[in-house]
């Protein structure tokens, strides 16, 4: 596991990949080659002395000879919208890598990637990581409409990928479990498949599921609320499907995951 470390990396630029949805380069060789898919880091915008705390963002990719980090987000509230307004070379503040990321087993054969939502970030840097170990992959992609959809060009040479949108704008008109399901009842041999998701607590109530109906291995990158993101707050809790009373009974996303076995946590909300 790589040392979580605090830097100050210079921006090398941002720019919008879709309605309010925007990629934020930054230089930083050390993230750059020691960050896993699924891991996360913390960041406090310059020049906001209104904003007190660091945010979580998943890593959404990595480049690793130009020594550049890249983080998707959603410009919702006054942190990120203040990451929206940052020029290149501005200095950030960063904490990372921090958390769990996603594992790959000798038996993989296939990965089936579950995004829904802005839950596409971690996957940009998993299809280079398994490319690199030349396992195929399906991306199941859905987002409420055609306009919230990211990297489309790239994932489309990259990966077998299925879309859809709740409004029908794009790909199927619903949801993209509903994609899921129709894939794995279609594939008669499903050993070797994995599944890999994450999104929003629906989603992944359906792909537990569905993981469990077919005896899928699954892993899940969480979305719950961080404060501190290392471990101080108990902020993040996730239950665990087996508690220890009296000695542990949930675990924390930010230090125990994010990415954890789906068969070990309760997908609550
Ligand atoms: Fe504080 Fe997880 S965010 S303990």
């Amino acid at each position: 596991m790589s040392e979580k470390r605090l830097c100050q990396p210079e921006v090398a630029g941002v720019r919008e990949c879709a309605r309010d949805i925007y990629i934020l380069q930054f230089y930083d060789p050390y993230l750059a080659q020691n960050s896993r898919s699924g891991q996360f880091i913390e960041i406090k915008a310059p020049r906001r002395r209104d904003i007190l705390w660091r945010r979580p963002f998943s890593i959404h990719n990595v480049q690793p000879e130009a020594g550049i980090v890249e983080i998707l987000f959603h410009a919702v509230g006054r942190g990120t919208e203040a990451l929206t307004h940052l020029h290149k070379g501005e200095k950030l503040d960063v904490l990372g890598p921090l958390g769990s990321h996603f594992q790959f087993d000798e038996n993989l054969r296939e990965a089936l990637l579950v995004a829904g939502g802005l839950g596409i970030a971690p996957f940009r840097l998993m299809q280079q990581e398994l490319s690199g170990r030349g396992t195929p992959m399906t991306l199941f992609y859905g987002v409420g409409g055609e306009e919230q959809l990211c990297g489309l060009d790239f994932y489309q040479k990259t990966t077998d990928l299925k879309l859809s949108t709740v409004d029908g704008s794009r790909g199927h008109h619903g949801l993209v479990t509903d994609l899921l399901m129709d894939y794995v009842r279609s594939n008669s041999d499903l050993s070797g498949k994995r599944l890999f998701a994450c999104g929003p607590t629906p989603m992944l109530r359906r792909v537990q599921e569905i993981a469990k109906e077919f005896n899928m291995p699954t892993q899940v990158s969480v979305e719950t609320i961080m404060a501190c993101g290392f471990g101080a707050c108990v902020g993040c809790a996730v239950p665990m499907t087996r508690p220890q009373p009296g000695v542990k009974e949930y675990y924390l996303a930010c230090k125990d995951g994010p990415v954890f076995n789906m068969e070990d946590i309760i997908i609550e909300g």
